[in-house]
């Protein structure tokens, strides 16, 4: 058997890098643009509900066609297959790579080890469900009899970061008379602050936890039942008011969490990818079942997409390359997400662990160190707020920072009047925003305005930044899976290219080992053997401090 050549010496790689030293210093968006007016149509693709503009970007045939080659020549369609397909592609944690299963039809057939795994995501659907709708209705009521008026999720990474941003971005679909809030950080002021006006008879917590053992988690449910047993004075109380959502059924039994009230998920989901299984509970209570089905049929809709459309028109693909033209080969760092819907607020946020935790490698499959760059610095906040903060960085700056810029047709139903109207103006600003960005303002138009010369080089845009616009009609249940599972798929682009495994998360063991080292240092003083001496002072200034 052969090498597989190191993805920088391979010749769809070289012809990139040629490619790139041709069109240096990089191609320019006015000359593209007037070369090729047909460009805006041309450049656009659809998935679903989403419109996806391309056209403002610093590539032209010749760059897609090469950046598709490459996909084809590093294996990423095989890699997809076998993914679909539930082979073990998470090779150091030796687990398949099953989240598409999570939203396949009840008929779907998707084995894991000669097994069919639909039956059981299924199963613990319609367990949800149940759940969810006797929460809602009231059926489901508290120790005292009274009736669940609040949730609160208590889970960190993956198990807070997408229900907590679904939460954000479904808001007007939910049910108002519910209170949700979200607990993650181990610092004890986050569950202070959540539960702090709630009523304990009338509180759910929803415990997520793939593993159940992480310590952030494991701590705020600790302190979460003593809340509630300070107030309610009887262990039985917690049967009625702690749920679990775990792939660990012995620690949630250890924990005191009675089984029945576990929910279920598999090793073959990863963290960052779980908010459509079991850890999408408190979700679903907020939002109804139906819409969380409706949202899996998004999921859905891109999962077929990526699978089966061919290379020029698949979108994940096509986001996945554009990233890999900016980060390989024109040297940019990190890569901007800004949604323009104040119900977006933590999409970035959610998809920084997505995009970072997948793609932070810095070894191939096969554990040698890479010669290339892996995932970028993902960024951003919801439009028009980073216009009044960071965006004359882009704008202006030293550096290329390639962003997506997400927008809406129609602001959500709920809003009336004059603030409906003002849907307008925020996407005015959308679309000004990457029109600026693309072409600039010259030296010559600044001048005819009158400027003085000598604050013309101040006023003067580069332009020439790249970006994406991604339309849709409304953020409904099924455009927040479509949008999703189009990220999703992106990074697993990225990654098949790198040739990284994008499923696994060793990075993060390491503080987590540490912190538990250094602990005992902080509460008593014990000494830490091998403490490095910077850390060694900076724990001894802290006990002092504390005095
Ligand atoms: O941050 C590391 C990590 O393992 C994530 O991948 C995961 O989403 C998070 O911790 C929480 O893990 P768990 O759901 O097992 O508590």
């Amino acid at each position: 058997m052969h090498e597989v050549p190191e993805l920088t010496r391979r010749p769809q790689w070289t012809a990139l890098e040629d490619h790139r030293t041709d069109t240096l210093p990089r191609p320019d968006l006015r000359e593209l643009f007037a070369a090729d007016p047909s460009r805006a149509e041309r450049y656009v693709v659809r998935v679903g509900d989403l419109y996806v503009d391309y056209s403002k970007h610093l590539v032209t045939d010749e760059t897609l066609a090469l950046l598709r080659e490459l996909a084809e020549a590093t294996g990423v369609f095989a890699l997809r297959d076998a993914m679909f397909r539930g082979e073990r592609i998470n090779t150091t944690e030796d687990r398949a790579v099953l989240h598409t299963a999570l939203r396949a039809p009840r008929e779907a057939v998707v084995e894991v080890d000669g097994q069919n795994v639909v039956p059981a995501v299924h199963a613990v659907l319609d367990q949800m469900a149940a759940f969810a709708d006797r929460v809602r209705s009231g059926r489901w009521t508290g120790h005292t009899g009274r009736r669940i008026r609040n949730v609160v999720n208590v889970g960190i990474g993956g198990s807070d970061l997408g229900p907590a941003m679904a939460y954000e971005a479904l808001r007007a679909y939910t049910d108002r008379a519910l209170t949700f809030r979200f607990v993650s950080n181990v610092d004890g002021a986050d569950l202070h602050e959540a539960v702090r006006d709630l009523d304990p008879a009338e509180t759910l917590f929803v415990i997520a936890s793939k593993t159940f053992t992480t310590v952030e988690t494991v701590t705020n449910a600790t302190a979460a039942r003593a809340w509630l047993l300070a107030a309610l004075g009887d262990e039985a109380a917690v049967a009625k008011h702690f749920v679990a959502l775990s792939t660990n059924a012995e620690e949630v039994a250890g924990f005191g969490i009675d089984p029945a009230n576990m929910f279920e998920f598999w090793d073959w989901v990863g963290g960052r990818y779980s908010y459509d299984s079991a850890i999408g509970l408190s979700l679903m209570i907020a939002i109804g079942p139906e819409r969380f089905r409706e949202m899996l049929a998004g999921f859905r809709i891109v999962d077929e997409h990526f699978r089966t459309a061919p290379t020029e028109a698949n979108v994940p693909l096509l986001l996945g390359l554009l990233g890999i033209w900016y980060n390989n080969f024109l040297g940019a760092q990190s890569h901007a997400v800004l949604p323009y819907s104040h119900y977006l607020a933590r999409f970035t946020a959610y998809l920084q662990q997505l995009d970072m935790e997948s793609n932070g490698k810095s070894v191939d499959r096969r554990g040698r160190a890479v010669q290339w760059q892996t995932g970028p610095v993902v960024w951003g906040t919801p439009g028009t707020n980073g216009q009044h903060a960071y965006y004359q960085l882009i704008h202006q700056g030293t550096k290329l920072v390639p962003a997506d810029f997400i927008g809406f047709a129609e602001p959500v139903a709920e809003l009336s009047g004059g603030l409906r109207a003002q849907h307008d103006l925020l996407m005015a600003n959308f679309f000004a925003q990457t029109q600026a960005l693309a072409f600039g303002r010259t030296p010559e138009e600044v001048r005819a305005e009158g400027v003085p010369e000598e604050l013309v080089p101040h006023k003067t845009f580069r332009g020439n930044h790249p970006t994406t616009t991604i339309l849709a009609r409304a953020l409904t249940p099924s455009v927040l899976g479509q949008l999703v599972a189009l990220y999703e798929h992106k990074v697993f682009v990225q990654g098949a290219v790198w040739d990284i495994d994008s499923f696994d998360q060793w990075g993060v063991e390491l503080g987590k080992v540490l912190a538990r080292r250094v602990e005992p240092a902080l509460t008593d003083g014990t000494p830490v053997p091998g403490l490095d001496p910077s850390t060694a002072a900076l724990v001894a200034a802290y006990r002092e401090l504390r005095k």
